[in-house]
């Protein structure tokens, strides 16, 4: 994480490797905005944009050398697209140039950003988008290579509200929402190899380690005597065993009441029903569900919200092993239902059942589930749009805070008629659907196992891992979710039941 600091001093005199200021486009060129640059220099910037290749557009970063009347001796201007009618910047927009520009200018150790940000609002997303822009994992790099893989050491960001106790809270909220991201995205990047069940789990209590979230351990088994048979039947084909790890933040008088449950396949090879080859490298981030339920508990903490909650990680490696569970095995979730598994693939809602049960059991108010279920979500909404299932109150709760957070997410329905698909010839269910509308049946699946509780079911099976980067996040692990579901409880804090 890099070190984050605020200021409302001017931006022309901070000492800082590089200052990033913004530009828009208007008719004939650029405009310059975020700081008092001398005018001189704004002017002859603006001036030979055109000339510069420079447009002012979204994801367009580019350094010149910055001149005289500016400390820093490069300046990089960053594209914010078109201001809304009122001149503003929408905070995606400014979260997104101030990304962009801390990505790009990996390997800087001082950078200054100057964006127009006059409020608490806008100065939080400028923030928050530097801190995300500036992730780079290198854990696995050895010598100077790791060097260079570095991201930003330390971001200053200047605005006028960095003075006023509501403009600093914005940027102490942003360095909590900043660190879960990176937390979830450090954990996703893992080398399954690294990153089994019973490691999450000990990550799990790391990450509680010193707050208030108490977490417990079921291995493998403690989740035999408890008869989940989900994860269970998932885990049995690898040598590393499943668990289900419970992390729960419990404020007193808490304004509402809310269970996560995510989805934590450590690696995901389809089991007996094997996935193709090419591309079974991106399944060590089939837990990116689980890492982003986590990591929101322990924001919600370090946040202090007024709000109860308790997530759940599904921990298990799929693999087909010599004890795996074979195409026509009929196992028992959690409570009893049977399910006869017809594709072992089809994992990720067997080991969410079990979960899911015992989550309602506790009597949240709402349960949102975040999972990498289907690559049928990513053929509907492409890669970087999430889709969002459930309860119509679950599913407007979180378009809702996804508009805030600017982590797109997009709805799918339930349609009746798919549910018959579900219905066993052997067991009470079947663990796969028809084929078209695959992301839907999952979550009838699931629904199977909600009951009457309002509900929203995440699939980020597209955006939890990035193959390529854009705006704040590189290529990778994401952390997707972590903003728009911690948004969605800061929301329950004020609206507990609507
Ligand atoms: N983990 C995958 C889904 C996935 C696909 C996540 C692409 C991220 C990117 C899931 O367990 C899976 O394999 N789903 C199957 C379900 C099918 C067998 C019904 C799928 O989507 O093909
Ligand atoms: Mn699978
Ligand atoms: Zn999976």
């Amino acid at each position: 994480m890099p070190e984050l600091t605020c200021s409302a001093k001017s931006p022309i005199a901070a000492k800082a490797d590089a200052l990033v200021v913004g530009t828009h486009p208007v008719p004939g060129g650029v405009a310059v905005v975020g700081a008092d640059l001398p005018r001189a220099l704004a002017a002859r910037v603006a001036d030979l944009a055109p000339a510069l290749g420079i447009s002012g557009e979204p994801d367009e970063v580019r350094r010149l050398p910055a001149g005289s009347g500016v400390k820093a001796p490069v300046l990089v201007l960053v594209g914010l697209g078109e201001p809304n009618p009122d001149g503003r910047f929408t905070s995606e927009a400014l979260r997104r140039a101030a990304g962009a520009a801390a990505r790009e200018l990996a390997g800087t150790d001082a950078v200054a950003i100057a964006l127009p940000a006059d409020d608490a609002a806008a100065l939080g997303a400028v923030a928050e988008g530097a801190a995300l822009g500036a992730y780079a994992y290198s854990r696995y790099r050895t010598g100077p290579d790791a060097e260079h893989r570095r991201g930003v050491r330390a971001l200053e960001v200047f605005s006028p509200a960095a003075k006023g106790a509501a403009g600093k809270a914005a940027a102490a909220r942003a360095t909590i929402i900043a660190d879960a991201v990176h937390a979830v995205r450090d954990l996703v990047n893992t080398a399954p190899n690294d990153l089994y069940p019973a490691a999450f789990a000990d990550a799990a209590k790391a990450a509680a380690k010193g707050t208030g979230v108490k977490v417990t351990v079921l291995d493998e088994k403690a989740l035999a005597a408890g008869s989940y048979g989900g994860l269970l039947a998932v885990g049995q084909g690898s040598a590393r065993t499943p668990r289900l790890v419970k992390v729960a933040y419990a404020p007193t008088r808490p304004a509402a009441k809310i269970a996560l449950v995510g989805k934590g396949i450590t690696f995901d090879s389809g089991g007996i029903s094997i996935k193709p080859a090419k591309g079974m490298e991106a399944m060590k981030s089939d837990m990116a569900g689980a890492a982003a339920v986590l990591h929101t508990v322990v924001a919600a903490e370090r946040l202090g919200l007024p709000v109860a909650v308790t997530g759940w990680l599904c921990l298990a490696e799929n693999m087909p092993g010599g004890s795996a569970q074979r195409p026509s095995d009929v196992i028992a979730i959690r409570g009893g239902k049977t399910v006869e598994v017809l594709n072992t693939d089809a994992e990720g809602r067997m080991v969410m059942a079990d979960a899911l049960v015992d989550a309602v059991a506790d009597g949240p108010d709402l349960v949102m589930d975040v999972a990498t279920l289907t690559g049928a979500a990513v053929v509907a909404l492409g890669k970087r749009t999430a889709a969002v299932m459930g309860t119509e109150l679950g599913r407007g709760i979180v378009l809702e805070a996804s508009e805030v957070s600017g982590e797109p997410f997009w709805p799918l329905p339930f349609p009746a008629e798919l549910r018959a698909d579900l219905t066993g010839r052997v067991a009470d269910l079947r663990n796969i659907g028809d084929r078209p509308g695959g992301a839907l049946s999952a979550g009838i699946f699931l629904a199977e196992f909600v009951g009457e509780t309002e509900w929203a079911h995440l699939d980020i099976a597209g955006p939890g891992f990035a193959s390529a980067p854009l705006g704040y996040m590189g290529k990778g692990a994401t952390g997707m979710s972590v903003r728009t579901v911690l948004q969605v409880l800061e929301d329950r804090a004020t609206a507990p039941t609507t």
